[in-house]
């Protein structure tokens, strides 16, 4: 009987995700039930220079710090443009990175399945599963708001992947260099002057998209009061609510769905 249900434990849906930043690659197990980490994250700080093999080799090594079920599928957020495991864009990380599978050579280091996906389509798409807009009809658009800008679309639950809204062209300008939080930190810019670029890209982006909710994600989301109610958009626009643990759920649930 207990070898039943022991069964039944490792047989709920789980999977481990895992978040490579600019300067830190972190990973946990995911109860996919929840949607939370099913034990506490381990972080490792991203090589430099983030070349494939080194990442490969901290991402094994993250990996290889948790006793994990031999078939669990592993979900890897990339900040870049991945098409079909296919690195075509490089922010953050080394640009040799352009044209690596990034699912090969992840697989290769861990010996295990890997499903690697845009880090804003992972964090996006966990705040539709089990966040803020949990339950969401129509067109969620999530905007991560961080050292770039990272845009996620989800139709009616279904990921639209690699909307790269970041990089609208706004008065002659990317617009993640006026609007990112980077660009606020490093021009000093009051909450107030960042606000008036925000409302300006997010203005521009509901002109464009029509969606139905907007949620605000990266690190600077924690401190949405000192921005958000400066916004006069049509759209209602929230908070994100799982932060920094979005990638990495969202990660695991990609993979999941994709590596049954
Ligand atoms: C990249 C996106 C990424 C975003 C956040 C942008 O510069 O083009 O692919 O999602 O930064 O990291």
């Amino acid at each position: 009987m207990s070898d039943n249900t022991d069964h039944e434990a490792s047989a709920a849906p789980a999977a481990f995700g895992i978040d490579i930043g600019g300067s830190g690659i972190k990973g946990a197990p995911v109860d996919l039930v929840v949607g939370e980490f099913a034990a506490d994250r381990v972080r490792v700080p991203t090589p430099q220079p983030s070349t494939p093999s080194a990442v490969a080799d901290a991402v094994a090594e993250v990996v290889a710090s948790f006793q994990l079920p031999g078939e669990l599928p592993i979900g890897v957020t990339f900040p870049a443009v991945i098409q079909h495991g296919v690195a075509r864009s490089a922010a953050n990380v080394d640009d040799s990175w352009i044209g690596t599978d990034v699912e090969k050579v992840v697989a290769k280091a861990t010996g295990r399945r890997v499903h690697a996906v845009n880090d804003a389509d992972a964090a996006g798409y966990a705040e539709t599963l089990y966040g803020a807009a949990r339950g969401q009809e129509g067109t969620v658009l999530v905007v991560t708001l961080g050292t770039g800008i990272g845009t996620c679309m989800v139709v009616d639950g279904t990921l639209v992947p690699n909307l790269e809204l970041g990089h609208l062209e706004i008065d002659g300008k990317d617009a993640e260099t006026r609007a990112a939080d980077s660009a606020r930190e490093r021009e000093e810019l009051t909450w107030e002057r960042w606000a008036k670029r925000l409302q300006k890209y997010f203005r521009t982006v509901e002109d464009l998209v029509w969606p139905d909710l907007i949620v605000v994600g990266g690190g600077v989301s924690k401190k949405h009061e000192k921005f958000l109610p400066l916004l006069e958009l049509r759209t209602p626009i929230v908070p994100a609510t799982l932060r920094n643990d979005a990638g990495i759920v969202g990660a695991a649930a990609l993979a999941r769905r994709a590596l049954p």
